[in-house]
């Protein structure tokens, strides 16, 4: 047991978890400020094992495993979260306009028999003027994804609207992003059934939109499949759609919990008080199915798939990088195992490495769906 999980957590958890988020973005902001706290974090966690090194859609990781959208929404914390041994770090989801998110509270929750967590946040942000004003000065160790989203003002929007909000608000992050994450799939703004770019055609829309900037970074698309999660229709349906924008370089399949009652501990009276999207180690064995049919079906020359959902051990990135994940990312397991995650993942995925003989970690890639 580490020292997070018997002395620190059982503190945290006693607190609400959205207050105990926002105290961490508080915290982390002002140590991010003390650049003898950056390089001390650094020197603690850095990943420093070349084997661990892979090159993907013009980027470089020092590992990869990184931070997913989510944790650090407004930038704030990317100073601390870039330096605790991930290979990313992915800021997110930021929309065009402020937005509170959801008003209904709470809309974080923790589902502790389970290792998860329930959001109905709704995609609070500060809005991409702020968030871009507060990233554009630092410099980051490792490379640093922009998520963006809508802006949620509490009503549906159209698919041809978002696509101009989406287009504008990638504008904004050219000079700070790395790569931009567009998030097609956050389960908890109003909009009807079903995901706005579901449809082959509001892809298509959406790509023509953000076309219209020649100095695109890598976009990488994050999608949650409206029916099975290895469906090969809606893959290639989604194939199509991007085959004539080169700046798509890959996908970040969120694969969501549709039948909470049947495959959790938490008992029904509990989840029946809360409500939103289930995070945690629940997402595994259907994002590790999703993650297969993709890899069958992507042109690996020009796609990469990033796996997030369920990760808690090295073994479980490994997992996902043989069934063709390029790139990892977590988030649910950094709440349950604390700060010292990445560089435990790191040191895991070394030791997978020498049992199975391979000298970079480029090689488990995909390494399950090869004959
Ligand atoms: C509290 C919370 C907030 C999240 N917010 C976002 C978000 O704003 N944008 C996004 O793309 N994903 C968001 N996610 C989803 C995560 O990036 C990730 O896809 C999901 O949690 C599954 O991974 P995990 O099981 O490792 O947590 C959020 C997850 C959590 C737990």
């Amino acid at each position: 047991m580490t020292f997070y999980n018997w002395a620190i957590r059982p503190l945290l958890f006693r607190v609400d978890p959205e207050r105990i988020h926002h105290l961490t973005m508080l915290t982390s902001a002002r140590f991010g400020r003390s650049a003898g706290i950056r390089s001390a974090l650094a020197n603690l966690y850095a990943p420093d094992d070349p084997r661990l090194r892979v090159s993907l859609a013009g980027l470089d990781f020092s590992s990869p495993i990184g931070l997913g959208a989510g944790f650090d929404k407004n930038g704030e914390a990317a100073a601390v979260t870039s330096r605790l041994g991930f290979g990313f770090v992915e800021v997110g989801s930021v929309s065009e306009m402020p937005s509170p998110g959801n008003e209904a509270r709470p809309r974080l929750w923790r589902l502790t028999e389970d290792e998860a967590l329930r959001v109905h946040y709704g995609c609070p942000s500060d809005g991409a003027y702020v968030v871009f004003a507060r990233l554009r000065a630092q410099k980051f160790p490792v490379p640093l994804g922009i998520n963006l989203v809508e802006t949620n003002t509490g009503t549906p929007t159209s698919a041809e609207h978002a696509a101009e909000e989406l287009g504008r608000t990638i504008g904004r992050f050219l000079d700070v992003a790395d790569y931009i994450a567009l998030n097609l799939s956050c389960p908890n703004i109003p909009r009807g059934a079903g995901g706005l770019f579901d449809e082959a055609s509001q892809l298509g829309n959406l790509l023509r939109v953000c076309a219209r900037h020649s100095n695109l970074p890598p976009v990488f698309l994050k999608i949650t499949p409206p029916g099975a999660p290895d469906d090969p229709r809606f893959i290639d349906s989604v194939l199509e759609a991007v085959a004539p924008f080169a700046f798509v370089k890959g996908f970040i399949l969120n694969i969501p919990n549709r039948q909470p009652y049947e495959t959790l501990r938490t008992p029904r009276a509990a989840l029946d008080a809360t409500r939103g999207g289930i995070t945690g180690p629940s997402l595994f064995e259907p994002t590790k199915m999703a993650l297969r049919a993709w890899y069958a079906r992507i042109d690996r020359s020009q796609h990469i798939l990033i796996g997030v959902g369920g990760i808690r051990s090295a073994e479980d990135a490994y997992e996902f990088m043989m069934s063709g994940a390029s790139l990892v990312q977590v988030y649910t397991a950094l709440i349950y195992q604390g700060p010292g995650l990445s560089a435990r993942l790191n040191r895991g995925l070394v030791r997978l490495m020498e049992r199975d003989g391979l000298t970079n970690i480029a090689q488990a890639i995909g390494a399950h769906a090869r004959p």
